[in-house]
């Protein structure tokens, strides 16, 4: 059996369905474009999306020709809520992009029951969200496909990757249809991703983390490596030559053995992150309800800061690996949004206040005391 083959399989036991519905991508965007595309989005249809999510997800449906149409997310989920959707749909709305954000999923078999009465299809965005659950079912189990990521960070990594989950076999004719103009991965690439993995398993250390991701966000900017994002992409909206790329061998091969140990990352990260909880809770900062808990696979713990600048420099002294999503409503773009229908960010008072002031705590170290000393320590600069 090939490794793609058994990845596909892999994947597909995680999600409680069959391989024949697992596809394959270079990178979790391009799922994103590819299912839209079957679901025929383009020119005159409007896709709903968050507020607060990553500018390669807009940037898929501009790339159709559709229009997104942003909604502000709640405080409690940096999510948007049922209410707000409802108000947003136009006559236009062909889709509803429903998001997990750092682990968290929350109304969405409401949504999803909401989107089908009106004739609107649904998509999970659960890049932040594979291996979790809402309530019960694997997420990505409600909608008429999910797509994942496997970039760095995300639940499980295979450098850059991705996959779409496909749950309506109704569109799986187009799917196959839009997937025969994907472009073979080079060998070239296949090469330098293979490096990469190579030097992020031995040489990320809490020591290397900060002046590696500096070096590495700067070569991916001026395209020296296989970057998260090409320069382009957080600078325009036009499709870059080589986005729509088919999975490599080499993502076959690291998703396969990463998934065998991703169990055991789950449980750690929950863990982890229900001492962060307890401790945000003990002392009065924001924190997550008992309620959404159980939906909850905490790939990152975000706490909103009052000088995000000075935590992120005593996090460098104290060598925490913080993460910086969602700095922007459309992470990483700093400044104008206009290109991608936001004219005015304070429209979305909820998510602009919390790009202002988020970072996320790491959630799958070995040594929660270190982070949690690091928390007392600096426990004043925490909302
Ligand atoms: C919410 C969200 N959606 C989509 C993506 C895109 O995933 P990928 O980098 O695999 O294309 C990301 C990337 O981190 C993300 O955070």
């Amino acid at each position: 059996m090939s490794e793609k083959r058994a990845y596909q399989i892999e994947i597909s036991r995680f999600l409680s369905t069959s391989p024949e519905q697992i596809f394959l991508y270079w990178k979790g965007r391009v799922g994103l474009y590819a299912i839209l595309k079957a679901m025929g989005i383009g020119k005159g249809d409007d896709v709903l999306l968050p507020a607060f999510t990553c500018v390669v997800v807009p940037n898929a449906i501009l790339y159709l020709g559709a229009r997104p149409v942003y909604v502000d997310v709640n405080p409690a989920t940096f999510l948007p809520d049922l209410d707000s959707i409802k108000k947003s749909v136009t006559k236009n709305t062909k889709c509803i992009l429903v998001q997990n954000t750092f682990g968290l999923s929350h109304q969405v078999d409401e949504i999803c029951g909401f989107a089908k009465e009106n004739n609107i299809y649904t998509v999970e965005d659960c890049t932040h969200g594979f291996g979790g659950t809402y309530k019960g079912k694997p997420n990505g189990s409600f909608s008429d496909a999910a797509f994942y990521s496997t970039q760095w960070n995300k639940p499980f990594s295979t450098g850059v990757g991705g996959f779409v989950y496909l749950r309506n076999t109704k569109f799986k004719a187009d799917l196959i249809e839009v997937n025969k103009s994907l472009i073979p991965v080079t060998a070239q690439k296949n090469f330098a991703l293979s490096v990469l993995i190579f030097l992020n398993q031995y040489l990320i250390s809490d020591f290397t983390y900060w002046p590696l991701l500096k070096l590495y966000r700067f070569l991916s900017k001026v395209g020296l490596v296989i970057g998260s994002s090409s320069g382009t992409e957080i600078t325009s909206t036009k499709m870059p030559s080589d986005f729509f790329m088919a999975s490599s061998k080499v993502q076959h091969r690291q998703g396969l053995k990463a998934l065998k140990t991703l169990e055991n990352d789950l449980q750690l990260r929950k863990e982890n992150a229900l001492k962060i909880n307890a401790w945000m809770r003990e002392n009065g900062k924001r924190n997550v309800d008992d309620g959404f808990i159980p939906n909850h696979s905490f790939l990152k713990y975000p706490v909103l800061c009052k000088d995000r600048a000075v935590f992120t420099e005593k996090a460098t002294e104290s060598n925490i690996q913080l993460g910086d999503w969602f700095n922007s409503l459309l992470h990483p773009v700093q400044g104008s949004l206009a290109p991608w229908g936001i004219a005015d960010q304070k429209e979305f008072p909820v998510a602009h206040r919390a790009s202002k002031k988020i970072l996320n705590l790491p959630t799958d170290g070995k040594k929660y005391e270190k982070l949690q000393s690091f928390l007392e320590k600096n426990k004043a600069s925490i909302e």
